[in-house]
């Protein structure tokens, strides 16, 4: 028996996706089912994915602090695939700094991307959702939205951020058949981390969580096409970490 997809019919869109976890779940979601509009401001990455995966994705220019690209990604799902299923917000940017090396600038950079993009998107995506008769938003924070960290001021903010805004929208689009959850990776291998440079020992780091290494993102894209797909019909509200057991406690 021909196994269906657990996004079969489903059309989403991804920001972000141009690499890392991102362009993980853009593909997973078109292996899954699902058609997929795709936006970063890394375009040449971003259509070479698309032009990888073929018919089922399409690539739009989109950064997320513009509330016209939103509108442009959004209306790119319905004339592309004809209507709008899920909405995953995963763009973000990280700055290692101390709070007295930071200025105002990078604090703002940081929560525009992070917390106004996914807000922004919120915003735009739920009266396409709605039309689409429901369907569900998964915001990326991380495991910085339940701890905090020399260096991560604002990235730790705006990760703590995005559960108040997942849990009140979850509460306001809730009678539309929207369900808004949010996802906490830990430590996974991307670009991202990979340039970092916090300044701690990632080796020493991970050989002491009860998983002892680095996630891939393939394993935080399984929660993401869970919180995604029907199977997750009565979780809204929620956040599913995915952190090889970082916030079980210290590690003495
Ligand atoms: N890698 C980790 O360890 C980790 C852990 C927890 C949470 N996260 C979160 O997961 C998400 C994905 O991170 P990643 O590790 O894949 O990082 P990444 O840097 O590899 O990918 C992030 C993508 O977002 C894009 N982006 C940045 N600013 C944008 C904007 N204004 N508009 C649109 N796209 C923009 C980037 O170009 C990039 O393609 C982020 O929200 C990040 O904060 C990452």
């Amino acid at each position: 028996m021909e196994s269906v997809g657990r996004l079969e019919g489903k059309v989403a869109l991804v920001t972000g996706g141009a690499r890392g976890m991102g362009a993980e779940h853009v593909r997973r979601f078109v292996a899954e089912g699902a058609r997929v509009v795709f936006g970063d401001v890394l375009d040449e990455e971003g259509k070479q994915l698309a032009a990888e995966l073929g018919a089922d994705c399409h690539y739009v220019h989109h950064d997320v602090t513009r509330e016209s690209d939103w509108a442009a990604a959004v209306a790119a799902a319905q004339t592309y695939y004809g209507r709008l299923d899920v909405l995953v917000n995963n763009a973000g940017i990280l700055r290692f700094r101390r709070i007295a090396d930071m200025s105002v600038e990078d604090f703002t950079a940081i929560m525009t991307v992070n917390v106004t993009g996914a807000w922004l998107g919120i915003k735009t995506a739920a009266p396409a959702l709605n039309a689409a008769g429901g369907g569900s938003i998964v915001n990326i924070s991380s495991v910085e939205g339940f701890i905090g960290a020399a260096g991560l001021s604002a990235y730790a903010a705006s990760k703590f951020a995005l559960r108040g805004l997942t849990k009140s929208a979850a509460r306001e689009l809730g009678a539309d058949g929207i369900r808004v959850n949010s996802v906490h990776p830990g430590g996974i291998a991307t670009p991202m981390t990979a340039s970092a440079g916090s300044g701690v020992d990632g080796n020493t780091f991970f050989a002491a969580l009860p998983i002892p290494r680095w996630g891939q993102p393939a394993e935080v894209t399984e929660a993401v096409v869970f919180l995604a797909s029907d199977a997750a019909s009565y979780c809204t509200g929620t956040e599913v970490v995915v952190d090889g057991g970082m916030l079980t406690g210290a590690g003495y």
